[in-house]
């Protein structure tokens, strides 16, 4: 496994840049902006579910009343597609932030669902690390963008509460990026025989990333998905993976349900697609046991 690139292993040893946005919102508003919660939604391995719970668990964080912003840092693109928008609605994407030509409020479209916003991708983005490969915080791209994004709001928006980032399949630049930007790390793993495989690496990443980078980097949790109640399988990989890893797993498991990969083709999340299916249900008690956790996170 050496999916992690040259350059992102570099990126270990920077220390953050200070930020200048800080001192002129001091002057502008009475009040400071509360920071949002930033969950990274991480898994070097494709096909997992992060893409499906991003768009899923921010309709859901939504739904209960939070302001969320999902941030899509796939050059696929998949969550931008799944929450509805166009490839003509992404003029200002993610790529144009991490590169610096725009501030993170100029890329944020709101999606369909309440509350839930979507700052989108496209496959500019792909080509991000030769861009800033060489930048002394070519690593903390993000974590400047997101600092600033509540603040300088146009009239009549609201504070962001939790920012979800949809990682790609990969420890390269653009997931350091994420993991140097977010509170926690939340890890999707399908219930299949090689769940496992691959986690001690993305462990050891973030291990990497706290060390050198986020010392307040956590992982906030495990969720389990794709899980299929006729396979015997899919209950063993649960135990394994619960004797693993503990009570770091969430209760909640998204079980596979036709339902769910059926709504990404319509551009809605399952929960609006169809709330009553198991798959929705799954997704709002993910919702209430993050928002539990992160009530026990905060009070330690
Ligand atoms: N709970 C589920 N039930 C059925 N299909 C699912 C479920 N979760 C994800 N999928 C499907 O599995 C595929 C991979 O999911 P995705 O979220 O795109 O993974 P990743 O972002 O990790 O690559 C997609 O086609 C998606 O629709
Ligand atoms: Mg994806």
């Amino acid at each position: 496994m050496t999916d992690i690139s040259n350059s992102a292993e570099g990126d270990l040893d920077q220390t953050p840049p200070a930020s200048a946005e800080s001192d002129v919102v001091a002057f502008t508003r009475t009040e400071p902006a509360k920071p949002p919660r930033v969950l990274a939604i991480a898994n070097q391995k494709g096909g997992v579910g992060k893409t499906t719970t991003a768009i899923n668990l921010g309709t859901a964080l939504a739904a209960i009343g939070e302001r969320v912003l999902v941030i899509d840092l796939d050059p696929q693109g998949n969550a931008s597609t799944g929450l509805g928008i166009d490839r003509r609605n992404r003029r200002c994407s993610t790529y144009d932030v991490l590169i610096g030509n725009s501030p993170l409020r100029d890329s944020v479209v709101a999606t369909a669902v309440p509350r839930l916003s979507i700052a989108p991708s496209t496959m500019d983005l792909s080509g991000l690390e030769l861009e800033i490969g060489q930048a002394r915080d070519r690593a903390f791209r993000l974590r400047s963008a997101i600092s600033a994004v509540n603040t300088g709001k146009s009239i009549g928006t609201s504070d962001f509460t939790y920012v979800l980032v949809d990682c790609p399949p990969s420890l390269n630049l653009i997931t350091v990026n994420a993991m140097a930007a977010a509170h926690a790390i939340l890890v999707p793993l399908q219930c299949e025989f090689f769940a496992l495989e691959g986690l001690s690496q993305l462990i050891k990443t973030v291990e990497q990333v706290k060390a050198t980078l986020n010392p307040e980097l956590t992982i906030h949790g495990i969720v389990l998905t794709m899980y299929d109640a006729r396979n015997n399988l899919s209950s063993q990989v649960v135990a394994d993976v619960r004797a693993f890893m503990g009570s770091k797993v969430y209760d909640t498991i998204i079980p596979r349900n036709v339902r769910v990969s059926e709504a990404p083709s319509y551009g809605k999340p399952v929960l609006v697609y169809d709330l009553k299916c198991v798959g929705s249900e799954a997704y709002l008690r993910l919702a209430t046991e993050i928002i539990q956790r992160e009530k026990e996170l905060r009070a330690s």
